[in-house]
């Protein structure tokens, strides 16, 4: 089975060209935006896609002819999408679009990844069924993309994440995880939101249920988070307690201290067993994560 994965440079994009690439089952089509930056050149074929031109991704996917699309690539940073509202809709919905259009031509299954952020965080955690209501334009944008997919007449999964962490090369962008565990390190005086709530999730558990999801080319939605749910205080004190460090210089903060420009939902988390049950999903605890992540950083 070829599959094709866009935004490879990304953190899941790097997961799944690894995971894929050693899998004798798949042939992988790398595309990110740009060069690659992935060190490992070998087992895979590279090409510079940049998935808001509407001809270049045609022309890409008609031309390698993929079973199945796993979309990575997208405006990830939630403040950002509040300022920059065209380029948000042009890489979080219209390249969804362009892909879809071009995935329906040659028949090919598209996998996209989707949010937390598409809910309110009223009333987590949340099954596949419950009602979105995006507070930010980030969830905004996600959620329009998962309705353009649904009326779309392509084959799809959408797969809804939370908080995506890991080790990863050359990143463009950072994670909580890494940011929690090098500042902890230095010692600094940490101020942490505690009346957010998420389910954070290891990038190798996400790859994991996209490449269960192609396997099956599983129709619908979802969800693919990791399976303890903490506050943003808990997370860091679980990386501070992992990792032996003082949480003395650790301080809890409201939200509403932050002066964020996106409304973040108060309490998310995801419940996984339609995930675990139809697709196989076996995610990893917080603290198993954490100690795979060590092999990894050694
Ligand atoms: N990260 C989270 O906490 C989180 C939470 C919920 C949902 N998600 C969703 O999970 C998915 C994967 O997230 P991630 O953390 O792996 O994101 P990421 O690390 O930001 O990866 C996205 C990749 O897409 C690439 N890209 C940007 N613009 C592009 C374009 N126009 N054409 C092609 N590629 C482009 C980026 O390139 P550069 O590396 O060159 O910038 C980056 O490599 C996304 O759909 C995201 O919305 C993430």
């Amino acid at each position: 089975m070829k599959v094709l994965i866009t935004g490879s440079n990304g953190l899941l994009g790097q997961k799944l060209l690894h995971k894929i690439r050693e899998d004798d089952t798949l042939e992988l089509v790398a595309t990110s935006i740009g060069v690659n930056r992935v060190s490992q050149k070998t087992g895979y074929k590279y090409i510079s896609l940049d998935v808001t031109n509407k001809r270049e991704v045609e022309r890409v996917i008609l031309a390698q002819k993929p079973h199945v699309v796993i979309n990575t690539a997208a405006m990830t940073n939630v403040d950002l999408c509040e300022d920059k509202r065209s380029e948000c809709d042009s890489l979080n919905i219209n390249a969804v679009k362009y892909l879809a259009n071009s995935c329906k031509k040659i028949d090919a299954h598209l996998i996209h990844i989707s949010t937390d952020f598409i809910f309110d965080g009223e009333n987590g955690p949340y099954s596949e069924d419950d009602e979105p209501n995006p507070l930010s334009y980030y969830g905004l944008s996600k959620l329009k993309s998962e309705q353009l997919l649904q009326a779309h007449s392509v084959n799809w999964t959408i797969l809804r994440t939370i908080i995506v962490f890991g080790v990863g090369e050359s990143l463009s962008k950072g994670n909580i995880v890494l940011w929690a565990k090098d500042a902890l390190a230095k010692g600094d005086s940490l101020s942490i939101i505690d009346d957010q709530f998420r389910a954070p999730t290891l990038a190798e558990d996400l790859a994991d249920i996209c490449i269960l999801a192609a396997k099956k080319k599983a129709l619908g939605i979802f969800n693919a988070s990791g399976k303890d749910i903490m506050s943003i205080y808990e997370l860091v004190e679980r990386v501070a307690k992992h990792y032996g460090m003082s949480t003395d210089n650790l301080n809890k903060i409201n939200t509403s201290t932050l002066n964020q420009k996106a409304v973040r939902p108060p309490k998310t988390g995801f419940i996984l067993d339609k995930s675990i049950n139809e697709l196989g999903y076996k995610p990893h605890s917080f603290e198993e994560s954490l100690a795979l992540m060590d092999e990894q950083i050694k």
